[in-house]
C-alpha cells in the first residue's frame, strides 16, 4: 500500500515505525505536517519521497492509495472530508471526533463517498487483548458481567491536548476512548450501550478540561463497563484491563508492570517506554512497544481488509459509537445523573434482555454456591424455588 501520512508527531512516528519497520510491503509516499522543518525531518527519517505543508496536496497525489490521519483531534474532520473529496481510503487515529456530532458527520461522509474507512484503536489489537478476547468469544468466561479498563499517565506530550477547544475534552476523550472500545469489545460490540454515570474533576493541572475521571457504562444485556482515566497519575503509563464473567476472570497488565523489571544507576540510561517518568532506579521497560501496543496487528488488519475489499475490525462506525458513549459521560459528569447514550445510528442488536441469573440445582432448588472447606467438608448452598428459603446441604462432612 502507498500511504499518505498526515502528521509527523508522536503517533505519526509510532505508526511509521510500525508500517515500515518490519520489511513491510507498505510505504509512506507522502507526508503532510504543519511545520516545514518537521515535515522534512520525517521525510528524511522514513525515506518519504514527497513532503508538503499543504494537507490536500499530500492526499491528492495519484500514487496515494490510503491516507493515515495522525493529526490533532480538531483536524480529523477536515482531513476526512478531503479524503472523501479525492476518494482515498482513510484510516484515522483515535478519537474519531471531538464529539459524536463530528464523528457522525465523518461516518456519513465516508459511507456516502464509498471509501474504505478504518478506526485506529490500537489497544484492541495488542497480543494480550487478542488472546484474551478469543477466550471470551469461546465462552471461557461465560456471560460477561463486568469489564473494566484503566489508562492513566502523567499527561500528554503536546500543547494542543491541553487546550479544550482543539482536543475536544480532557482525559475522558483522550484516554477513555481506548477504555470504552476495550470494554465494549469484551461485552460484545453488538450489545447496545444504554446509560453512563461519570465522575470527573480537574484535580491537579491548570486546565479547563478534566484531568481525572471514573465512569460506568450500562449495557442492554445487564453487563457493566468501567473506565478509569487520568492525566495526573505518577509513575508511567498504566494500562490495565479486567474482565469478570459468570465462569471466569481475566486480568491483563499491558504496560508498566509486564514482568520486565530492570535497575540502573542511570549511567548510559536512555528512553525506557512511553510516558516513563524516570530512566534510573527500578524501571519497567517494554520489550517491543510497537507490538505490545497493538500497532502491528492493527495495520495488518487494516491493510488486509483494504486488499480483500472487506471491513477491518474497527471502522468509523466504532469510532462514532465510542464518541457517543463519551458524550454521555461528559453530560453525566455535569448533571451527576445517569445519562442516556444517544445513538442516532445503531447497527447492533436491540431489545436484548438481561440473562437469567437462576441456576437450577434440582427440581426444587436453585444453586447459590458450592463450597469445599479447608477441613475437607463439601456442601452446597441452595434456595428453594417456591418458598425462597435458603439452606445448605452437606455432601461430605
Ligand atoms: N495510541 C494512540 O492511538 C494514540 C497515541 C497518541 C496520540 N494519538 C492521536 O494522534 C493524534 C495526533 O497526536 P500526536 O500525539 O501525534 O500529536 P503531536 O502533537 O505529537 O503531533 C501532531 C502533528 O500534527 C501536525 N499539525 C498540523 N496542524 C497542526 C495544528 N494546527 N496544531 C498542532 N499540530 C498540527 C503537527 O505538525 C504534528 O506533526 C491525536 O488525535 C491523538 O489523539 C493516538
Amino acid at each position: 500500500m502507498n500511504i499518505a501520512m498526515l502528521g509527523s508527531g508522536f503517533i505519526g512516528r509510532f505508526y511509521a515505525d510500525s508500517l515500515q519497520g518490519y520489511r513491510s510491503r507498505d510505504k509512506i509516499v507522502t507526508v503532510y505536517s504543519r511545520r516545514e522543518e518537521s515535515t522534512k525531518k520525517f521525510a528524511a527519517d522514513y525515506h518519504v519521497p514527497f513532503a508538503t505543508t499543504n494537507m490536500e496536496e499530500a492526499i491528492a497525489r495519484p500514487e496515494v492509495e490510503v491516507v493515515c490521519i495522525s493529526l490533532p483531534n480538531h483536524l480529523h474532520e477536515e482531513a476526512v472530508m478531503l479524503c472523501c473529496k479525492h476518494k482515498k481510503a482513510v484510516i484515522t487515529t483515535k478519537p474519531l471526533g471531538r464529539n459524536a456530532i463530528e464523528a457522525q458527520r465523518m461516518l456519513e461522509a465516508v459511507e456516502k463517498a464509498g471509501i474504505f474507512n478504518g478506526y485506529l484503536e490500537d489497544l484492541v489489537y495488542t497480543p494480550k487483548f487478542l488472546k484474551a478476547h478469543e477466550s471470551v468469544k469461546q465462552g471461557a468466561l461465560g456471560r460477561i458481567l463486568w469489564a473494566k479498563s484503566r489508562e492513566t499517565h502523567p499527561g500528554p506530550h503536546s500543547d494542543w491536548f491541553w487546550d479544550i477547544e482543539q482536543a475536544g475534552g480532557g482525559c475522558i476523550l483522550d484516554l477513555g476512548c481506548h477504555c470504552v472500545e476495550i470494554t465494549r469489545s469484551y461485552i460484545g460490540k453488538d450489545i447496545k450501550p444504554m446509560e453512563v454515570m461519570c465522575w470527573a474533576d480537574t484535580q491537579v493541572k491548570p486546565i479547563d478540561a478534566e484531568d481525572h475521571a471514573i465512569g460506568l457504562i450500562k449495557y442492554e444485556n445487564g453487563a457493566i463497563a468501567q473506565f478509569e482515566v487520568s492525566w495526573t497519575f505518577r509513575g508511567g503509563l498504566d494500562l490495565r484491563d479486567e474482565v469478570m464473567g459468570s465462569e471466569g476472570t481475566i486480568w491483563v497488565n499491558n504496560f508498566l508492570r509486564t514482568g520486565f523489571e530492570m535497575f540502573t544507576s542511570g549511567k548510559g540510561a536512555d528512553y525506557v517506554a512511553e510516558k516513563a517518568e524516570s530512566n534510573s532506579g527500578w524501571l519497567f521497560p517494554v520489550g517491543d512497544e510497537l507490538n505490545e501496543l497493538g500497532y502491528n496487528h492493527m495495520f495488518m488488519d487494516m491493510f488486509n481488509a483494504l486488499e480483500n475489499k472487506s471491513q477491518p475490525k474497527e471502522t468509523f462506525y466504532d469510532g462514532y459509537v465510542v464518541n457517543a458513549v463519551l458524550d454521555a459521560a461528559y453530560q453525566s459528569a455535569k448533571t451527576k445523573q445517569w445519562e442516556p447514550v444517544r445513538l442516532n445510528i445503531w447497527r447492533g442488536k436491540t431489545g436484548v434482555t438481561k440473562d437469567s441469573h437462576l441456576q437450577a440445582y434440582d427440581n426444587e432448588h436453585y444453586l447459590i454456591k458450592e463450597e469445599v472447606t479447608h477441613y475437607g467438608a463439601k456442601k452446597v448452598i441452595l434456595k428453594n424455588k417456591k418458598s425462597g428459603k435458603i439452606s445448605e446441604k452437606i455432601l461430605k462432612d
